[in-house]
């Protein structure tokens, strides 16, 4: 996505490749698991998860399968939350990702398969009540999950609609408890140099990490993602949790978030550290205001390839726009 200016001492995507996709002896366990679920569903994804072409959505399946929060899939679709055009293609989504942990290109779901989703937690610290480290079974067994379709739009002017599942934000910041003068979020994604590649290239400010104010986390749309397409995440999705804020360009939303920090400190991000030119703390969609490389006007969606006009708020307005009122001297869209 957004920047790649590669520098001399940078290896190509070529190079980090083949590393990436190797399964190591854990993930071959893993998978031997994974198969004989698959199995035991009738499907074929035990000769995917060895063979070389691996199909994503037999993995996927194989995976969500095995996941110990399975049960609670798929969700009841709450209805007001409509689009305004058909569902991307779960194949198309599900292949065709930014997650510049797992390298700088699309094609990272095979290199995301070495993410290891449990154990896994979520620490909440900073300007709470009490800090405390929340296991993720225990936290998505403690907020009943909800499906909801919600367009998609990334900087880079591709777009998807897809129906995610999780929980408003806004119940897990109640839960929290911050500080009366704890003004934003700070949400910070997994770092581990012996699963992904991208660790490796130190220029990168890691680990992936945004923020929003907190009016922006509870209003009722922003939503902490566990789920799509009535599954589980996959890992390239950034699976087991990541926050979604439908109105915002898609670099405003991280994956596989590990801690949620309350502050009364806007926080840098982790585009905005590398590129502040290009990439603010807001970053609300907006046709009109175009980054530096990309028009904002038209979007093309993933999988048919049409190409829509933007809409401003991406068509959240109703929600969301009245959040930025009297923030005039703010660059909003950016
Ligand atoms: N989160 C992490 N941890 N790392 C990333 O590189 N990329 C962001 C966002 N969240 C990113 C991330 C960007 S630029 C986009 S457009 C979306 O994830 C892409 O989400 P998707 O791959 O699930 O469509």
């Amino acid at each position: 996505m957004p920047i790649h200016r590669r520098r001399g001492w940078e290896l190509p995507a070529s190079r980090l490749t083949p590393e990436a996709v190797a399964l190591d002896r854990r993930r071959l366990l893993a998978g031997a698991a994974l198969g004989a679920g698959a199995i035991a569903a009738g499907g074929h994804a035990l000769r995917d998860a060895f063979g070389q072409g691996r199909d994503p959505v037999a993995w996927w399946e194989a995976q969500a399968a095995n996941d110990p929060t399975r049960d609670l899939y798929p969700a009841t679709r709450t209805a007001r939350y409509t689009l305004d055009r058909p569902i991307t293609e779960a194949r198309e989504a599900i292949i065709y990702n930014n997650f510049y942990e797992f390298g700088s290109h699309k094609t990272i779901w095979q290199a995301a398969q070495r993410l290891e989703l449990r154990p896994w937690t979520l620490r909440i610290d900073g300007m709470v009540a009490a800090e405390r480290t929340v296991d993720i079974d225990t936290l998505i067994r403690r907020f009943p999950l909800e499906e909801r379709t919600y367009r998609f739009r990334c900087v880079e002017a591709w777009a998807m609609a897809v129906p995610w599942t999780g929980f408003p934000l806004a119940e897990l910041v109640r839960w929290a408890e911050p500080q009366a003068g704890a003004k934003y979020v700070v949400f910070q994604s997994f770092q581990d140099a012996k699963v992904a590649p991208g660790f490796r290239q130190s220029w990168y400010p890691w680990p992936y990490t945004d923020g929003l104010t907190i009016e922006e986390a509870t209003n009722e749309l922003t939503l902490m993602v566990t789920g799509i397409y009535g599954k589980p995440l996959p890992p390239q999705m950034g699976a087991p949790l990541r926050v979604i804020t439908p109105w915002k360009y898609g670099f405003k939303q991280p994956k596989s978030i590990v801690r949620m920090t309350f502050t009364d400190r806007r926080p840098v991000s982790f585009w905005e550290t590398l590129q502040p030119n290009e990439y603010g703390f807001w970053a609300n969609v907006n046709p009109e205001v175009p980054h530096p490389r990309w028009s904002q006007a038209v979007e093309r969606m993933l999988g048919t390839g049409e190409r829509r006009p933007t809409q401003i708020w991406n068509g959240y307005g109703a929600f969301v726009a009245h959040l930025y009122e009297g923030l005039k001297g703010e660059r909003l869209f950016a």
